[in-house]
Protein backbone atom coordinates (compact mmCIF):
# COMPACT_ATOMS: atom_id res chain seq x y z
CA UNK A 1 0.00 0.00 0.00
CA UNK A 2 1.46 3.39 -1.33
CA UNK A 3 -0.70 5.49 1.43
CA UNK A 4 -1.87 7.63 -1.43
CA UNK A 5 1.68 8.45 -2.95
CA UNK A 6 2.31 7.73 -6.16
CA UNK A 7 5.62 5.84 -4.97
CA UNK A 8 6.96 4.00 -2.14
CA UNK A 9 9.91 6.03 -2.48
CA UNK A 10 7.93 8.99 -1.77
CA UNK A 11 5.99 7.70 0.43
CA UNK A 12 8.79 6.00 2.36
CA UNK A 13 11.07 9.83 2.19
CA UNK A 14 8.08 11.14 3.95
CA UNK A 15 7.51 8.73 6.51
CA UNK A 16 10.73 9.66 8.20
CA UNK A 17 9.83 12.28 10.84
CA UNK A 18 7.51 9.36 12.16
CA UNK A 19 10.35 6.69 11.42
CA UNK A 20 13.25 8.43 13.30
CA UNK A 21 10.88 9.08 15.80
CA UNK A 22 10.42 5.06 16.49
CA UNK A 23 14.03 4.69 16.16
CA UNK A 24 14.44 7.10 19.44
CA UNK A 25 11.46 6.82 21.19
CA UNK A 26 11.48 4.39 24.18
CA UNK A 27 15.33 4.83 24.15
CA UNK A 28 15.48 8.36 25.70
CA UNK A 29 13.52 8.84 29.00
CA UNK A 30 10.97 11.36 29.05
CA UNK A 31 12.63 13.94 31.01
CA UNK A 32 15.11 13.70 28.52
CA UNK A 33 18.04 13.41 30.51
CA UNK A 34 18.68 9.86 29.74
CA UNK A 35 19.52 7.08 26.67
CA UNK A 36 18.23 3.57 27.33
CA UNK A 37 19.70 1.07 24.59
CA UNK A 38 18.25 -2.45 26.01
CA UNK A 39 19.52 -4.40 23.42
CA UNK A 40 22.99 -3.17 24.31
CA UNK A 41 23.31 -3.47 28.09
CA UNK A 42 25.03 -6.75 28.53
CA UNK A 43 28.41 -5.34 26.24
CA UNK A 44 28.19 -1.84 27.12
CA UNK A 45 31.52 -2.76 29.12
CA UNK A 46 33.02 -3.98 26.37
CA UNK A 47 32.16 -1.17 23.42
CA UNK A 48 33.83 1.45 26.76
CA UNK A 49 36.72 -0.31 26.74
CA UNK A 50 36.96 -1.45 23.33
CA UNK A 51 40.28 -0.37 21.78
CA UNK A 52 38.92 -0.09 18.70
CA UNK A 53 35.34 -0.46 16.59
CA UNK A 54 34.56 -1.66 13.33
CA UNK A 55 31.43 -0.48 11.43
CA UNK A 56 31.08 -2.91 8.39
CA UNK A 57 27.72 -2.93 5.86
CA UNK A 58 27.17 -1.90 2.45
CA UNK A 59 26.08 1.27 0.00
CA UNK A 60 23.71 3.18 2.03
CA UNK A 61 24.25 1.55 5.44
CA UNK A 62 27.65 1.78 4.73
CA UNK A 63 27.40 5.42 4.94
CA UNK A 64 25.64 5.25 7.83
CA UNK A 65 28.67 3.66 9.30
CA UNK A 66 30.93 6.96 8.24
CA UNK A 67 28.09 9.61 9.83
CA UNK A 68 28.99 6.81 12.94
CA UNK A 69 32.69 7.02 12.56
CA UNK A 70 32.98 11.43 12.62
CA UNK A 71 30.24 10.90 16.22
CA UNK A 72 31.90 8.01 17.59
CA UNK A 73 35.21 9.67 17.24
CA UNK A 74 34.46 12.61 18.75
CA UNK A 75 32.58 12.00 21.17
CA UNK A 76 33.90 8.58 22.63
CA UNK A 77 37.18 9.08 21.71
CA UNK A 78 37.83 5.37 20.11
CA UNK A 79 39.25 4.81 16.95
CA UNK A 80 36.96 3.53 14.29
CA UNK A 81 37.47 1.72 10.85
CA UNK A 82 34.46 2.15 8.29
CA UNK A 83 34.78 -1.22 5.98
CA UNK A 84 33.07 -2.37 3.17
CA UNK A 85 31.86 -5.65 3.94
CA UNK A 86 32.56 -7.14 0.77
CA UNK A 87 36.60 -6.09 1.17
CA UNK A 88 36.15 -7.05 4.89
CA UNK A 89 35.47 -10.44 4.27
CA UNK A 90 38.35 -11.60 1.65
CA UNK A 91 41.02 -9.72 3.50
CA UNK A 92 43.57 -10.92 6.49
CA UNK A 93 41.48 -8.14 8.89
CA UNK A 94 43.66 -7.49 12.12
CA UNK A 95 41.36 -8.08 15.17
CA UNK A 96 42.53 -7.55 18.29
CA UNK A 97 41.10 -8.97 21.62
CA UNK A 98 38.38 -6.73 22.75
CA UNK A 99 37.97 -5.17 19.13
CA UNK A 100 34.00 -4.44 18.64
CA UNK A 101 32.25 -5.39 14.91
CA UNK A 102 29.12 -3.28 14.86
CA UNK A 103 27.42 -4.59 11.15
CA UNK A 104 24.64 -1.93 9.83
CA UNK A 105 22.36 -3.74 7.16
CA UNK A 106 18.83 -2.40 7.20
CA UNK A 107 17.15 -6.14 5.22
CA UNK A 108 19.65 -8.13 7.63
CA UNK A 109 20.58 -10.28 4.74
CA UNK A 110 23.14 -8.97 2.78
CA UNK A 111 25.39 -11.98 1.71
CA UNK A 112 28.62 -9.79 1.85
CA UNK A 113 27.88 -8.65 5.22
CA UNK A 114 26.82 -11.73 6.86
CA UNK A 115 30.07 -13.45 5.34
CA UNK A 116 31.56 -10.97 7.09
CA UNK A 117 30.19 -11.14 10.46
CA UNK A 118 30.66 -14.68 10.76
CA UNK A 119 34.43 -14.25 10.07
CA UNK A 120 34.97 -11.76 12.67
CA UNK A 121 32.73 -14.19 15.40
CA UNK A 122 35.32 -16.91 14.55
CA UNK A 123 38.78 -14.47 15.53
CA UNK A 124 37.09 -13.45 18.55
CA UNK A 125 35.46 -10.08 18.14
CA UNK A 126 32.21 -8.86 19.89
CA UNK A 127 29.38 -7.99 17.35
CA UNK A 128 26.57 -5.93 17.44
CA UNK A 129 23.40 -5.54 14.81
CA UNK A 130 22.11 -2.27 13.83
CA UNK A 131 19.45 -3.86 11.30
CA UNK A 132 15.89 -3.01 10.20
CA UNK A 133 14.37 -6.62 9.65
CA UNK A 134 13.68 -8.26 12.75
CA UNK A 135 14.80 -11.97 13.31
CA UNK A 136 16.92 -11.78 10.00
CA UNK A 137 20.20 -13.69 9.46
CA UNK A 138 22.54 -10.70 10.43
CA UNK A 139 20.94 -10.33 13.88
CA UNK A 140 20.77 -13.85 14.77
CA UNK A 141 24.83 -14.24 14.07
CA UNK A 142 25.29 -11.26 16.38
CA UNK A 143 25.82 -10.87 20.28
CA UNK A 144 23.65 -7.95 20.58
CA UNK A 145 22.15 -5.15 18.98
CA UNK A 146 19.86 -2.16 18.14
CA UNK A 147 16.50 -2.99 15.96
CA UNK A 148 16.24 0.36 13.51
CA UNK A 149 12.53 0.35 14.12
CA UNK A 150 12.23 2.16 10.68
CA UNK A 151 9.31 -0.16 9.44
CA UNK A 152 9.29 -2.03 6.38
CA UNK A 153 11.17 -0.53 3.04
CA UNK A 154 9.90 -1.64 -0.01
CA UNK A 155 11.91 1.14 -2.00
CA UNK A 156 14.97 -0.37 -3.53
CA UNK A 157 16.29 2.88 -2.70
CA UNK A 158 17.07 3.29 0.92
CA UNK A 159 15.57 6.55 2.72
CA UNK A 160 14.00 6.16 5.90
CA UNK A 161 16.05 3.07 6.71
CA UNK A 162 19.46 5.38 6.27
CA UNK A 163 17.42 7.80 8.87
CA UNK A 164 16.61 5.41 11.09
CA UNK A 165 20.00 3.83 11.39
CA UNK A 166 21.89 7.48 11.84
CA UNK A 167 19.29 7.95 14.96
CA UNK A 168 20.28 4.27 16.53
CA UNK A 169 24.00 5.51 15.64
CA UNK A 170 23.85 8.49 16.87
CA UNK A 171 22.19 7.05 20.37
CA UNK A 172 24.85 4.09 20.83
CA UNK A 173 27.54 6.62 20.28
CA UNK A 174 26.49 9.53 22.91
CA UNK A 175 25.79 6.91 25.05
CA UNK A 176 28.70 5.02 25.07
CA UNK A 177 30.62 8.44 25.30
CA UNK A 178 28.23 8.90 28.10
CA UNK A 179 29.08 5.62 30.00
CA UNK A 180 32.69 6.57 29.07
CA UNK A 181 32.98 9.71 31.13
CA UNK A 182 33.97 11.24 27.38
CA UNK A 183 30.95 13.61 27.27
CA UNK A 184 29.91 15.98 29.85
CA UNK A 185 26.32 16.11 30.78
CA UNK A 186 25.38 19.08 29.75
CA UNK A 187 26.82 18.22 25.98
CA UNK A 188 25.03 15.09 26.26
CA UNK A 189 21.68 16.87 27.26
CA UNK A 190 21.77 19.14 24.13
CA UNK A 191 22.77 16.32 21.31
CA UNK A 192 19.38 14.13 22.83
CA UNK A 193 17.58 17.99 22.90
CA UNK A 194 18.18 18.44 19.06
CA UNK A 195 17.59 14.14 18.12
CA UNK A 196 14.39 15.06 20.38
CA UNK A 197 13.47 17.97 17.52
CA UNK A 198 14.98 15.95 14.64
CA UNK A 199 11.25 15.09 13.36
CA UNK A 200 9.96 18.47 13.14
CA UNK A 201 13.42 19.32 11.19
CA UNK A 202 12.49 17.13 8.98
CA UNK A 203 9.21 18.12 8.41
CA UNK A 204 10.36 21.11 7.28
CA UNK A 205 12.82 20.12 4.97
CA UNK A 206 9.99 17.74 3.54
CA UNK A 207 8.06 20.83 2.91
CA UNK A 208 10.69 22.23 0.33
CA UNK A 209 9.67 19.48 -2.14
CA UNK A 210 8.01 21.99 -4.59
CA UNK A 211 10.96 23.95 -4.82
CA UNK A 212 13.05 21.03 -5.13
CA UNK A 213 10.83 19.84 -7.95
CA UNK A 214 10.95 22.93 -10.03
CA UNK A 215 15.24 22.63 -9.50
CA UNK A 216 14.76 19.25 -10.54
CA UNK A 217 13.20 20.03 -14.22
CA UNK A 218 16.53 22.38 -15.03
CA UNK A 219 18.77 19.49 -13.83
CA UNK A 220 17.18 16.35 -15.37
CA UNK A 221 19.44 16.17 -18.45
CA UNK A 222 22.99 15.88 -16.74
CA UNK A 223 24.99 13.23 -17.57
CA UNK A 224 26.90 13.61 -14.46
CA UNK A 225 26.91 15.01 -11.41
CA UNK A 226 29.22 15.93 -8.49
CA UNK A 227 28.17 16.17 -4.57
CA UNK A 228 30.33 17.68 -1.81
CA UNK A 229 30.23 17.71 1.39
CA UNK A 230 32.56 18.39 4.54
CA UNK A 231 33.16 16.45 7.71
CA UNK A 232 29.35 14.55 9.24
CA UNK A 233 27.96 16.18 6.01
CA UNK A 234 30.63 14.57 3.67
CA UNK A 235 29.02 11.13 4.03
CA UNK A 236 25.60 12.62 2.84
CA UNK A 237 27.34 13.91 -0.32
CA UNK A 238 28.19 10.45 -0.53
CA UNK A 239 24.33 9.05 -0.12
CA UNK A 240 23.25 11.79 -2.11
CA UNK A 241 25.12 10.82 -5.50
CA UNK A 242 23.92 7.07 -4.83
CA UNK A 243 20.37 8.16 -4.12
CA UNK A 244 20.76 10.36 -7.86
CA UNK A 245 22.65 7.13 -9.60
CA UNK A 246 20.35 4.42 -8.76
CA UNK A 247 17.40 5.82 -9.59
CA UNK A 248 17.81 8.35 -12.18
CA UNK A 249 21.13 6.62 -13.68
CA UNK A 250 22.80 9.54 -13.60
CA UNK A 251 26.22 9.39 -13.03
CA UNK A 252 26.76 11.07 -9.86
CA UNK A 253 29.88 11.03 -7.01
CA UNK A 254 30.36 12.14 -3.45
CA UNK A 255 33.36 13.72 -2.87
CA UNK A 256 34.64 15.58 0.43
CA UNK A 257 34.75 18.83 -0.82
CA UNK A 258 38.52 19.49 0.12
CA UNK A 259 39.42 16.64 -2.32
CA UNK A 260 37.95 18.70 -5.16
CA UNK A 261 41.29 20.16 -6.12
CA UNK A 262 42.75 16.66 -6.21
CA UNK A 263 40.76 15.38 -9.20
CA UNK A 264 37.54 16.06 -9.51
CA UNK A 265 37.47 19.70 -10.42
CA UNK A 266 38.39 18.92 -13.85
CA UNK A 267 35.16 17.77 -14.64
CA UNK A 268 33.73 20.84 -13.91
CA UNK A 269 32.17 22.54 -17.04
CA UNK A 270 29.22 24.74 -17.24
CA UNK A 271 27.04 21.45 -17.76
CA UNK A 272 28.05 19.96 -14.44
CA UNK A 273 25.74 20.09 -11.56
CA UNK A 274 27.67 20.71 -7.92
CA UNK A 275 25.57 20.15 -4.59
CA UNK A 276 27.23 21.20 -2.45
CA UNK A 277 25.91 20.98 1.18
CA UNK A 278 26.66 23.88 3.24
CA UNK A 279 24.98 24.85 6.21
CA UNK A 280 26.33 27.18 8.65
CA UNK A 281 29.17 24.92 10.56
CA UNK A 282 32.56 24.83 11.08
CA UNK A 283 33.11 23.96 7.83
CA UNK A 284 30.66 26.53 6.28
CA UNK A 285 33.30 28.82 5.17
CA UNK A 286 35.86 26.32 3.68
CA UNK A 287 32.69 24.64 1.52
CA UNK A 288 32.12 28.39 0.48
CA UNK A 289 35.41 28.62 -1.14
CA UNK A 290 34.73 25.26 -2.80
CA UNK A 291 31.72 26.53 -3.83
CA UNK A 292 33.65 29.38 -5.33
CA UNK A 293 36.02 27.13 -7.51
CA UNK A 294 32.98 25.60 -8.53
CA UNK A 295 31.51 28.67 -10.68
CA UNK A 296 35.11 30.62 -11.28
CA UNK A 297 34.80 27.33 -13.75
CA UNK A 298 31.47 27.69 -14.60
CA UNK A 299 29.72 24.97 -12.81
CA UNK A 300 26.47 25.18 -11.78
CA UNK A 301 26.08 24.92 -7.86
CA UNK A 302 22.93 23.54 -5.85
CA UNK A 303 23.47 24.64 -2.43
CA UNK A 304 21.38 22.65 0.29
CA UNK A 305 22.21 25.75 3.00
CA UNK A 306 20.49 27.15 6.51
CA UNK A 307 17.48 29.11 6.40
CA UNK A 308 18.47 32.68 5.92
CA UNK A 309 21.87 32.44 4.90
CA UNK A 310 21.76 35.30 1.84
CA UNK A 311 25.46 35.44 1.54
CA UNK A 312 25.41 32.28 0.09
CA UNK A 313 22.27 32.23 -1.61
CA UNK A 314 23.52 35.45 -3.68
CA UNK A 315 26.38 32.89 -4.85
CA UNK A 316 24.67 29.69 -6.09
CA UNK A 317 22.42 29.37 -9.15
CA UNK A 318 19.87 27.24 -7.37
CA UNK A 319 19.46 26.63 -3.28
CA UNK A 320 17.24 24.48 -1.15
CA UNK A 321 17.16 25.74 2.46
CA UNK A 322 16.87 23.51 5.87
CA UNK A 323 16.86 24.39 8.91
CA UNK A 324 19.77 24.76 11.22
CA UNK A 325 20.68 22.08 13.44
CA UNK A 326 23.40 20.50 15.44
CA UNK A 327 26.40 19.60 13.37
CA UNK A 328 26.37 16.06 14.70
CA UNK A 329 22.72 15.83 13.98
CA UNK A 330 22.88 17.64 10.82
CA UNK A 331 22.92 14.13 8.38
CA UNK A 332 19.30 13.67 9.41
CA UNK A 333 18.39 16.63 8.12
CA UNK A 334 20.54 17.28 5.05
CA UNK A 335 19.67 13.87 3.65
CA UNK A 336 16.23 14.59 2.99
CA UNK A 337 16.52 17.45 0.19
CA UNK A 338 19.07 15.03 -1.81
CA UNK A 339 16.52 12.25 -1.35
CA UNK A 340 13.55 14.10 -3.42
CA UNK A 341 16.16 15.72 -5.39
CA UNK A 342 17.26 12.46 -6.63
CA UNK A 343 13.28 11.40 -6.74
CA UNK A 344 12.14 14.19 -8.81
CA UNK A 345 15.17 13.92 -11.51
CA UNK A 346 14.66 10.33 -11.65
CA UNK A 347 10.61 10.62 -11.97
CA UNK A 348 11.47 13.36 -14.90
CA UNK A 349 13.26 11.17 -16.84
CA UNK A 350 10.86 8.45 -16.97
CA UNK A 351 12.69 5.82 -14.48
CA UNK A 352 11.43 3.48 -12.34
CA UNK A 353 12.14 4.76 -8.99
CA UNK A 354 10.40 1.94 -6.50
CA UNK A 355 12.44 -1.02 -8.80
CA UNK A 356 15.43 0.68 -10.50
CA UNK A 357 16.59 -1.88 -13.57
CA UNK A 358 19.62 -3.84 -12.29
CA UNK A 359 19.12 -3.70 -8.70
CA UNK A 360 17.69 -5.82 -6.05
CA UNK A 361 16.36 -5.01 -2.46
CA UNK A 362 17.78 -6.85 -0.55
CA UNK A 363 21.52 -8.48 -2.29
CA UNK A 364 21.83 -12.24 -0.60
CA UNK A 365 23.77 -13.46 -3.49
CA UNK A 366 27.56 -12.06 -4.11
O1 LIG B 1 20.05 -4.37 3.54
P1 LIG B 1 21.36 -3.67 3.60
O2 LIG B 1 21.32 -2.40 4.39
O3 LIG B 1 22.48 -4.55 4.12
O4 LIG B 1 21.72 -3.30 2.12
C1 LIG B 1 22.93 -2.69 1.78
C2 LIG B 1 22.89 -2.14 0.37
O5 LIG B 1 22.63 -3.16 -0.55
C3 LIG B 1 21.84 -1.04 0.21
O6 LIG B 1 22.02 0.00 1.12
C4 LIG B 1 21.86 -0.48 -1.21
O7 LIG B 1 23.04 0.22 -1.46
C5 LIG B 1 20.62 0.41 -1.43
N1 LIG B 1 20.04 0.12 -2.70
C6 LIG B 1 20.93 1.86 -1.31
O8 LIG B 1 19.87 2.68 -1.66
Amino acid sequence: DKGGYEHYMLKEIYEQPTTIEQSFKGRIAVDGKSIVLGGLIDVMPQLVKAPRIIILGCGTSWHAGLVAEYLIETYCRIPVEVEYASEFRYRTPVINKGDVIIAVSQSGETADTLAAIKKAKEDGAIIIGVCNVVGSSIPRETHAGVYTHAGVEIGVASTKAFTAQVTVLTLMAIQIAKEKGSIDQSEYEILIQEILEVPNKVRVALSKEDKIKSISDKYSDAVNALYLGRGYLFPVALEGALKLKEVSYIHAEGYAAGEMKHGPIALVDDNLPVVAVAPKDHYYEKVVSNIQEVKARKGNVIAVLNEGDLNLKEMVNDFIEIPSCHPAISPLVAVIPLQLLAYHIALNRGCDVDQPRNLAKSVTVE
